[in-house]
């Protein structure tokens, strides 16, 4: 087996990049803030056939995290992900420092309207104005034909996926289905800071979904009543502190009132000083 290859300079890897591209290879690339759990796998399983080279970055974004977030301890173990990745096959890993994606004058966003500023956006502001831009800054960096992204984050994936097609990036975008635990939670590097007694309250967001989601297939079509049934699911754990439980449009994240064709039911909520969300697509028959 080949040994993975570690890039730390823009340079190497765009030049790595564009030489493979001059070879007639299609090059792959899986997006991740490190800490790989099996979700993370999955998605560079997924992108693996429809590449040559498959390229991981691994980078703690400081711009997608908002003053009193999590940034210095979200979880790092370069080392670790390293391991994983080569047993994963991926070919080559971007991990720079944060003075080579934002030297002292940084001073360039991207931006994708309205999208970034509910739900997520509301509640981490500025969060998708980060993430949008150190996502088309990468995709500059490693010149990706496909990228892939987790499901688990679905509005990232509405705002990346706006992004990508309003700024002409020409780009294959795949979208990998959330990975869970055996009872539900999905898996998420932020788990590694529940506690034994957190975690098992964290059941309690896919458990509203489920809810809901039972509450449509049975034929409810009041969106009002979907609602609810998640809030009783929240009120059965008083330690979960709910930042929202609804359903949207997939794309848009708007407000559903429709129950027709393929719905998003959302959650988002506290354990603790840990923040979690997750969601479940739902395609609702006439
Ligand atoms: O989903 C993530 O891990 C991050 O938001 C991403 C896409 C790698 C950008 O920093």
């Amino acid at each position: 087996m080949a040994r993975i290859r570690l890039f730390r300079t823009i340079d190497e890897m765009q030049s790595s990049s564009l030489q493979w591209k001059r070879e007639g290879l299609r090059v792959g690339f899986v997006p991740t803030m490190g800490a790989l759990h099996e979700g993370h796998l999955s998605l560079v399983d997924m992108v693996r056939p429809h590449c040559d080279r498959l390229v991981v970055s691994v980078f703690v974004n400081p711009t997608q995290f908002g003053p009193q977030e999590d940034f210095n301890r979200y979880p790092r173990d370069i080392d670790e992900d390293l391991r994983l990745l080569e047993e994963g096959q991926a070919d080559a890993v971007f991990a720079p420092e944060i003075e080579e994606i934002y030297p002292k004058d940084y001073a360039t966003y991207v931006e994708v309207e309205r999208l970034s500023s509910v739900y997520e956006g509301a509640v981490r502001p500025g969060h998708f104005r980060g993430v949008c831009t150190i996502v088309a800054k990468l995709f500059n960096i490693v010149q990706p034909d496909v990228a892939a992204f987790g499901q688990k984050d679905a509005q990232q994936v509405a705002v990346l996926r706006r992004m990508t097609r309003d700024l002409h990036f020409p780009i294959q975008f795949l979208v990998g289905p959330t990975v869970r635990e055996s009872d539900g939670l999905a898996m998420s590097s932020r788990n590694a800071y529940l506690t034994n007694e957190q975690r098992s309250k964290a059941t309690v967001l896919f458990r509203a979904l489920k809810a809901a989601e039972a509450c449509i297939l049975a034929g409810e079509r009041n969106a009002d009543k979907v609602r609810e049934a998640m809030r009783y699911v929240f009120a059965e754990v008083p330690e979960f502190k709910p930042d929202y439980g609804d359903m949207v449009s997939p794309e848009s994240f708007e407000q559903g009132t429709e129950m027709r064709g393929e719905v998003l039911l959302i959650v988002a909520g506290r354990i603790g000083p840990v923040r979690l969300i997750d969601n479940l697509p739902v395609s609702v028959e006439p």
